[in-house]
Formats: structure tokens, C-alpha cells, sequence
């Protein structure tokens, strides 16, 4: 098969790193319901769970690898034998399985975490990557807070797993610590200075501590890294990690000469799936998913809209499965707006009849706050409840 350069990876973690969030947490049925969900998103590679965390995770991997055919199914573990053994099991019906194991490379994990040295740290990370590969062939390692990681360790640490065996290595700023030109920096560095770096893909990981996650991941493929992990809605701990869905649509918005296999039609339905199964709901203005991600509210915005969408939207609702975009009605709208709603509700004003209305609806806006459609076709057909009416 040959290998094309320009595809990225899309790695998602939401059933890991986003299930570790306090509250949650997933019974097996609906973790399963999740991975057939991001089966049909078409992401390449489900992180099913930490099998060796609980019983129940180890169960989640064992049903997602029956459940799904098409994604790699992954599991974490850390580097050493027992956790290893127990990926292993886990994925024993995964049609494409790959274990994804790891250590701290910051000096700041090699001491304050693990007590050791350089030296102890890059031998049990070599040794775990050789371990697992006995047993699957597809091994991504993950340097942890790589983001915070000397360089020339890290490009040594990452030369001797490649050698050992390691087909993808994941770069992860744990802490969310890097700014973008930093972390693409770091993923050029490996590139260009790891000898054996052809042999495997380069994993961009990142977490949103101060707002970055994106960015960061987007700088990263943008400097050689082609795969992207994240997680639907950016859930995930602290402030969470990369939301899929936004580096995708940047992916699709921009012509960074990059692409992905990702049906974006599926991004609302598979949003509002995790947000209800994880109790975590979608902030109104998160970007591609979020309630207000395409609501026009002000006059301004709305007139200019009317005339044209492209004037204040650059990506089309339906092409992340949004019903439609909406014009909100707020006393911060304009006459433009309010006619739109009331043609749309079959009430064609002239322009002395939309007066009356609009002086009427901004009164009830101020008093309002959610208007609707009857709210609307009360301005236009009674006299009584908001002074002077236009009777049709
Ligand atoms: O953020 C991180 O470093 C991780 C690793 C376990 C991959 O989630
Ligand atoms: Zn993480």
C-alpha cells in the first residue's frame, strides 16, 4: 500500500483521556454506543480504555474490539510488564490492534514522579516497547509532558523506541504547557534530528491548560506530525485535550496541503451523544459544536448575513450536521431580521406595517428573553398586548 503523505491520522481518545474526567464516567454499553458512533465518524483509531485501571475498563476494551471492524482499537498502558500482559488480553478480538505505552521524559516526571534517572527511564522505555511488540505489531509510545522535555532526550529517548520497535510516537504536551510555535518547533526538531523518524508516524498530543490545545496540534502537523489525538467536545482533564472536532474543520477550512477521513457530517450528532451519555454539556459558543456556533444575534451580523451567509460564516452548518443556521431574535436585532422570521412565518409586511412591528418587538425584546414564533405572530395579529399592532 502506498503510504500517503499528506494524510492525517485521527487518533480519539474521548473513551480514555476524556472518560478520566471526574463524573464522567461510562458503563461498557454506552462506551460501546460511543465507538460505533466514532466508527461511523470514520476516525482511524478508538483509544479504547487502560485495562489494568479496573475490571470495568478492561471490559470496555474487550467489547469495543468486538464491537468495531474499521478503527484500530488502542490501549494504554504504562511502561511495564503487568499492564502490558493485560492490554494484550484485552485486545484479543480487535481485528486492528495496537497497545500504546509510555513514561515520563521531562526531568521533572524522572525525578519528582519516578524517582530515577535519564538512563533508568530510557531502558524501561525501550524495554516496554520491545516487551509489547512480542505480542502486537502496531506500538505507539508516548513520551509524557514531552511538551516540557529537554530536546536531545527526547530525540534520543524516541530514536531507541523507533529502533525497539515503536510504529507511532506520541509527542504529548501532558500540561498543556507549550505555546504553538514551541511545540511545532519540537516536532520539526524530532524530524529533522531522529535518524530512524521514517520508520514511524509522529503523534501531536495536546492539552488545553492555557487554550492552545489546537493550536498546538495544528502547528504540530504542520511541522511532520500525521496523526492528531483528541477527543469529541475536547473533554478530557483540567481544561481537557484537542477538540477533534476543530482541528478537523481547520484541516477542511484551510489549505494546509492535509486531509483527513473524517465524515464532519457526523461532528453535531456524535457532540451531542458524549455531552448527554458524559453529563458534560457543550458550551453555547464552542466552536463548530456549540448551540451558538451558528446563531446571527445582532443586526449587523444578521443584515449582512441576509445579504449574503459567506459575509459571517466561513464553515456551512450542514457540513458538521447542524440543522441550519439561525437568526436569533434579541433586542439587539434589526428590522432585516425580524422581517426574515416573519416571512418565514407566512407574514409579508410592507415597510410601514414592519415599522409598527419592529417598534412593538423591540419593547417585547427588552422584556424577553427567548423570543418564539408565537411571541412573533402575537406582534402581528392582536392590538391589545404591545400598543399599536399591524392587523394583516
Ligand atoms: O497527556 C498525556 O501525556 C497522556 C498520555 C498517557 C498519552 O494522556
Ligand atoms: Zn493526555
Amino acid at each position: 500500500m502506498i503510504h500517503d503523505p499528506n494524510r492525517v491520522y485521527v487518533f480519539d481518545t474521548t473513551l480514555r483521556d476524556g472518560e478520566q474526567v471526574p463524573g464522567c464516567q461510562l458503563t461498557t454499553p454506552e462506551k460501546i454506543e460511543i465507538a460505533r458512533e466514532l466508527e461511523a465518524l470514520g476516525v482511524d483509531i478508538i483509544e479504547a480504555g487502560f485495562p489494568i485501571s479496573s475490571p470495568g475498563d478492561f471490559q470496555s476494551v474487550v467489547e469495543i474490539s468486538r464491537a468495531v471492524r474499521n478503527p484500530t482499537v488502542c490501549a494504554l498502558t504504562r511502561a511495564n510488564k503487568g499492564d502490558i500482559d493485560v492490554a494484550v488480553e484485552s485486545l484479543q478480538y480487535a481485528k486492528h490492534p495496537r497497545i500504546h505505552t509510555g513514561i515520563g521524559a521531562s526531568d521533572m516526571h524522572i525525578k519528582h514522579k519516578f524517582n530515577s534517572t535519564r538512563e533508568e527511564i530510557l531502558e524501561r522505555a525501550v524495554d516496554a516497547v520491545k516487551y509489547a511488540k512480542r505480542f502486537v505489531e502496531d506500538i505507539e509510545f508516548y513520551a509524557e509532558d514531552a511538551g516540557r522535555a529537554d530536546i536531545n532526550y527526547l530525540a534520543q529517548m524516541i530514536e531507541a523506541v523507533i529502533a525497539a520497535g515503536a510504529t507511532v510516537v506520541n509527542i504529548p504536551d501532558t500540561n498543556g504547557y507549550c505555546l504553538p510555535n514551541q511545540y511545532g518547533d519540537k516536532i520539526r526538531f524530532l524530524k529533522e534530528n531522529v535518524q530512524n523518524i521514517d520508520k514511524a508516524i509522529i503523534s501531536a498530543h495536546c492539552h488545553n491548560d492555557l487554550g492552545l490545545a489546537t493550536a498546538n496540534s495544528i502547528a504540530g502537523l504542520q511541522n511532520g506530525a500525521r496523526q492528531v489525538e483528541g477527543t469529541i467536545n475536547g473533554i478530557g482533564e483540567r481544561a481537557g485535550n484537542t477538540s477533534l472536532e476543530e482541528v478537523v474543520m481547520i484541516l477542511k477550512t484551510h489549505n494546509l496541503g492535509l486531509h483527513t477521513n473524517i465524515n464532519t457530517r457526523n461532528f453535531y450528532e456524535i457532540s451531542r451523544m458524549v455531552a448527554s451519555q458524559m453529563r458534560m454539556p457543550v458550551q453555547a459558543n464552542k466552536a463548530i459544536v456549540g448551540s451558538n456556533a451558528f446563531a446571527h444575534s445582532s443586526g449587523i451580523h444578521q443584515d449582512g448575513f441576509l445579504k449574503n451567509r459567506e459575509n459571517y460564516e466561513i464553515i456551512k452548518p450542514e457540513d458538521v450536521g447542524f440543522p441550519n443556521a439561525s437568526i436569533v431574535l434579541t433586542a439587539r436585532s434589526g428590522r432585516h431580521a425580524l422581517k426574515y422570521h416573519l416571512d418565514r412565518l407566512g407574514h409579508h409586511l410592507d415597510r410601514a406595517e414592519l415599522d409598527v412591528a419592529y417598534k412593538n418587538f423591540l419593547t417585547l425584546a427588552d422584556n424577553k428573553l427567548n423570543l418564539n414564533d408565537d411571541d412573533l405572530l402575537l406582534l402581528v395579529t392582536s392590538d391589545s398586548l404591545y400598543g399599536q399592532s399591524v392587523q394583516k
